[in-house]
């Protein structure tokens, strides 16, 4: 049995701080000083990558005060810069075991082993580089933002993403000393899409150009950071998985945030449709006239985010997510879930690929498709939010279905990434998917469309004409609550 006890926890937040933590910072002085050097520099990046114009705003945000799943968080009006940004792991479990791999049933590690150390700091630095790059990929958004409501959500997943950076800076600095203090400095001057200094993953250098993309972002790529986390807080690095634990109820909000701003668009279009006697969703045209988003063009941001998401879980066969199982540090979606012996030495998986023009599925050891199961995983837990946005739509009598793009459409990464495959599963010739392309993914035309839809709109209560007023406020605020005090 496992639980936790206040002895060997310190559940309470100290904030008395520069650096509010529950890891007893204060009496870990080599780390508590290596942190006060990195905070200044966490600032300055925070003032020149983050948030652009925004350092007088006050925001409506959300604070940790503690790691108890029930009330672990209290709400006020703080300026981003002076937001507490914190170290917050979830409670220790006493007598925690490494759950899967070689050295299953063995106590947790509390400190990094010798032969792990060079992987573990590879993992921590992918997952750590992720936190900062979305912050400046959405930097310009609030210039655009479609209410205060939504302006306040984007910045309280920025500032979360940032306290995500720290938690990973935490355990870099703690367990692997000066390389661990180098890599903190340098999750730092990386920058998205830079020529120069790229963030490490694909999508992390895309655009997030405007709220669309930021809701199709929040809710598809910020679902591969829950697996990502779910499979890290299997580890048997116990640290990391206490972080990862708690990361993931951050994580929570910013896929709520992604959804419930996909589903308004979908409610004001389908609403806007009605109002003006259009029941063809095709008839883009007339749509379009009404200045909402039609709802191929929907399809359309799903296609894009969905594909650039699916490859960041890598390739799906790979000797380097079989070495992370089977060393107890990385492991499966709900790992202490699953019904089998999680060592899997003996175990296959069907893994889906192109043989002669046809996808066909092929058996792999279940080691090696350690990816592909987590990335199948996701796809499962992405498609619930299409059925719910279909809800959406069927409620409003419109007759349109949104779909998940079959996993080898559009892809750069994996088995599927020389090859061109359509939405449907079809195996194309590479002219014939250009040719096509349009109709699966924005044209230039699109992009503009909507670019031309985001104006602001920064008044109490009021909403831009292509989104639907939220149901509830955050924290059970009334419809004209003043999320954001702009000066
Ligand atoms: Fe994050
Ligand atoms: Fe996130």
């Amino acid at each position: 049995m496992s639980k936790s006890t206040p002895s060997d926890a310190v559940v309470e937040v100290n904030y008395d701080e520069l650096i509010p933590n529950n890891v007893d910072l204060a009496n870990d002085a080599r780390l508590k000083k290596a942190l006060e050097k990195w905070q200044p520099k966490y600032i300055d990046w925070w003032n020149e990558a983050g948030p652009v114009d925004t350092q007088g705003f006050e925001v409506y945000l959300r604070t940790a005060v503690g790691v108890d799943p029930t009330g672990w968080a209290k709400f006020g009006h703080v300026k981003m810069p002076d937001y507490r940004w914190g170290i917050l792991l979830a409670p220790k479990e006493e007598g925690r075991t490494i759950p899967f791999g070689k050295h299953k049933g063995q106590p947790a590690w509390q400190e990094v082993p010798g032969e792990y150390r060079a992987l573990l700091r590879r993992l921590l630095v992918v997952q750590g580089d992720t936190e900062p790059a979305s912050v400046e990929q959405q930097r310009y958004l609030s210039a655009t933002a479609p209410s205060l409501y939504d302006m306040r959500n984007l910045f309280q997943v920025n500032v979360e993403e940032g306290r995500h950076l720290w938690a990973i800076v935490y355990l870099l600095v703690k367990y692997f000393g000066r390389d661990g203090r180098e890599e903190a400095e340098t999750l730092l001057e990386r920058r998205s899409s830079d020529k120069d200094k790229p963030r490490i993953l694909g999508a992390f250098n895309e655009e997030t150009p405007d709220w669309l993309s930021f809701f199709m972002f929040t809710y598809f790529t910020d679902r591969d950071g829950k697996m990502q986390l779910q499979a890290l807080a299997q580890s048997g690095f116990d640290p990391l998985s206490r972080t990862c634990r708690f990361m993931l109820t951050e994580e929570a909000h910013h896929m709520f945030v992604g959804e419930n701003g996909v589903g308004r668009v979908i409610q004001r279009t389908c609403e806007a449709m009605n109002e003006a006697g259009i029941s063809d969703t095709s008839d883009i045209e007339s749509v379009r006239k009404l200045a909402v988003i039609d709802l191929p063009t929907l399809q359309k941001k799903i296609n894009f985010h969905y594909a650039v998401t699916l490859d960041l879980f890598g390739a799906e066969v790979s000797t380097n997510g079989a070495a992370a199982f089977t060393a107890g540090i990385k492991g499966r979606f709900r790992e202490t879930k699953l019904n089998d012996d999680h060592v899997l030495t003996a175990d296959t998986y069907m893994v889906a690929r192109v043989v002669d023009g046809e996808i066909v599925e092929e058996e792999e050891t279940a080691l090696s498709a350690i990816n592909a199961r987590l990335l199948d995983d996701y796809i499962k837990d992405a498609s619930g939010g299409i059925d719910r946005w279909n809800k959406i739509i069927r409620k409003t009598g419109i007759k349109f279905e949104f779909t998940l793009a079959h996993k080898g459409f559009n892809r750069r990464i994996g088995e599927f990434a020389e090859h061109f495959i359509s939405p449907d599963g079809e195996v194309l010739g590479e002219e014939q998917w250009h040719a096509t392309r349009d109709q699966w993914l924005c044209s230039g035309i699109d992009d503009s469309y909507i670019q031309s839809l985001m104006q602001p709109c920064l008044k109490k209560g009021q909403y831009a004409g292509w989104i639907a007023e939220p149901r509830v406020g955050i924290n059970d605020q009334p419809g004209d609550f003043e999320y954001v005090r702009i000066d």
